[in-house]
């Protein structure tokens, strides 16, 4: 079987490593079967081969899985999602990994996902909708202070403000619908603001059964300490001891399982894998968000740890037939991954930086995943606002700290910079015994 992997970040990197060595590629008696990226990045072309493809022309997609052979195509990233590829595959025959445009709303439109929520009774914020200014002005009188604001659709990650006073939501309120975030901002959802620790959660499903899939915690602002802008994600590490196995259980009995009946029951059934985004609250965990997609970068430290054949998982989700797999099994063992950004990054990140050190990197035992990395001139550099993922394993999130940041030390990049306190929650804690 041929695979066709779409995205080009440390997420895919992380996807194309674990794919190449998938059973499927390597049918006993028949010839091996290949992997295909596109667009991918320098990492990914290591172990697939890359190939330029406008995803966005559903045709020319199509067009190149017939011509390739293509059995299963796994989707990275949610625009490509949300846009309908899944749908258009599907069609035409493909197997896909990832949901139908109908189900990808459930990251598409938080709008969209909060009224599910309403319907299937899941534990998560009060909320407000709103289509226009007036009406959500109106509608914060409903909100205690800190209240949360956020764009209906998809913003790259930015599209949340936390307001701190009625003011900053009054402006963040004026702002999406002045068009800071497009045509993601034509909706608004108010929110009641949570207090808890953040933890996200994995699940594979096909529509029918659910498998969990790991946990993780992710670290989004841009500074030590959790200080400065959210980003896409700093670093992040898995599995997240603060969700212990009771509070997993409660995950996946009222928040994930639910989700899954409820979407299946509404006709929109959910297949691919399902990232919920969660407040570990006083009352229990809670859904912040649903995500339609693996985490970049807790997809990384996922699949550092996931010890089957991840080709074979991602197929039987997308063949309808996940309830015929083992539960997948990961190690024990913790997996921490530091982000490497370009300068500048979450603004205008600096492109061009020459980057070395990758192999001395990883002859210290970790892999380094590639994310915004391009060849210039036969020389690997910078070219976006993540660059490299930095990724070592250790018995505890301590241990898997102190060796990621033993490769990042290791590393040539002058005008890049990392965060220094990955897992600094855990291993406060692990501190205490
Ligand atoms: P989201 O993109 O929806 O995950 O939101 C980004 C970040 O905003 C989350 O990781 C939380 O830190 C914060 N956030 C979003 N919604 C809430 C909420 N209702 N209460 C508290 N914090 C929130
Ligand atoms: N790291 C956060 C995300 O992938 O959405």
């Amino acid at each position: 079987m041929n695979f066709l992997l779409i995205g080009s970040g440390g997420r895919e990197h992380a996807l194309a490593w674990k794919l190449a060595q998938s059973r499927l590629l390597r049918p006993e008696g028949r010839e091996p079967g290949k992997l295909y990226a596109a667009p991918g990045n320098p990492g990914v072309a290591a172990l697939a081969e890359c190939v330029a493809l406008d995803v966005t022309d559903h045709g020319a997609v199509i067009a190149f899985c017939e011509a390739n052979h293509i059995g299963l195509v796994v989707v990275g990233p949610e625009a490509p999602l949300v846009d309908g590829l899944g749908d258009s595959l599907r069609a035409d025959g493909f197997p896909v990994f990832g949901p139908s445009k109908a189900a990808a709303q459930l990251e598409g439109s938080k709008g969209f996902t909060k009224a599910l929520c309403d319907r299937a009774g899941i534990p998560t914020a009060a909320y407000a909708r709103a289509d226009d200014a007036a009406s959500a002005l109106a509608a914060l009188d409903d909100f205690a202070i800190p209240v949360v604001v956020k764009a209906d659709g998809l913003a790259a990650g930015k599209g949340v403000i936390v307001a701190e006073t009625r003011e900053e939501a009054e402006d963040a309120i004026r702002d999406i619908f002045g068009g800071m975030f497009g045509t993601a901002g034509a909706s608004v959802v108010i929110e009641e603001f949570m207090t808890g620790e953040e933890a996200s959660f994995f699940a594979l499903t096909d529509g029918a059964t659910v498998v969990p899939f790991g946990s993780a915690q992710d670290h989004k602002r841009v500074g030590d300490g959790d200080t400065g802008p959210n980003t896409g994600g700093m670093g992040a590490y898995s599995p997240a001891p603060v969700l212990t196995p009771v509070l997993r259980g409660q995950v996946l009995e009222k928040i994930i399982v639910p989700t899954v009946r409820q979407m299946a029951v509404e006709g929109t059934p959910y297949s691919g894998v399902l990232y919920a985004g969660l407040m570990l609250t006083e009352d229990g965990p809670r859904l912040i968000e649903y995500n339609c997609r693996f985490g970049d970068p807790e997809c990384q430290v996922l699949m550092m740890r996931l010890q089957d054949d991840l080709g074979e998982y991602l197929y039987a989700c997308a063949d309808n037939a996940l309830g015929r797999m083992p539960a997948p099994k990961f190690s024990p063992d913790t997996a921490l991954t530091v982000v490497m950004a370009a300068d500048g990054y979450p603004g205008t990140p600096e492109k061009g930086g020459a980057i070395g050190g990758l192999d001395e990197a990883e002859a210290l035992g970790g892999k380094v995943f590639h994310a915004g990395t391009a060849m210039k001139d036969g020389a690997l550099v910078a070219n976006g606002g993540r660059v490299l993922n930095v990724t070592a394993t250790g018995a505890n999130v301590t241990e898997a700290q102190a060796a990621a940041y033993r490769m990042v030390d290791a590393l040539d990049f002058a005008t890049g910079f990392c965060r220094r306190d990955i897992g600094w929650r855990e291993v406060a804690r692990e501190a205490e015994g």
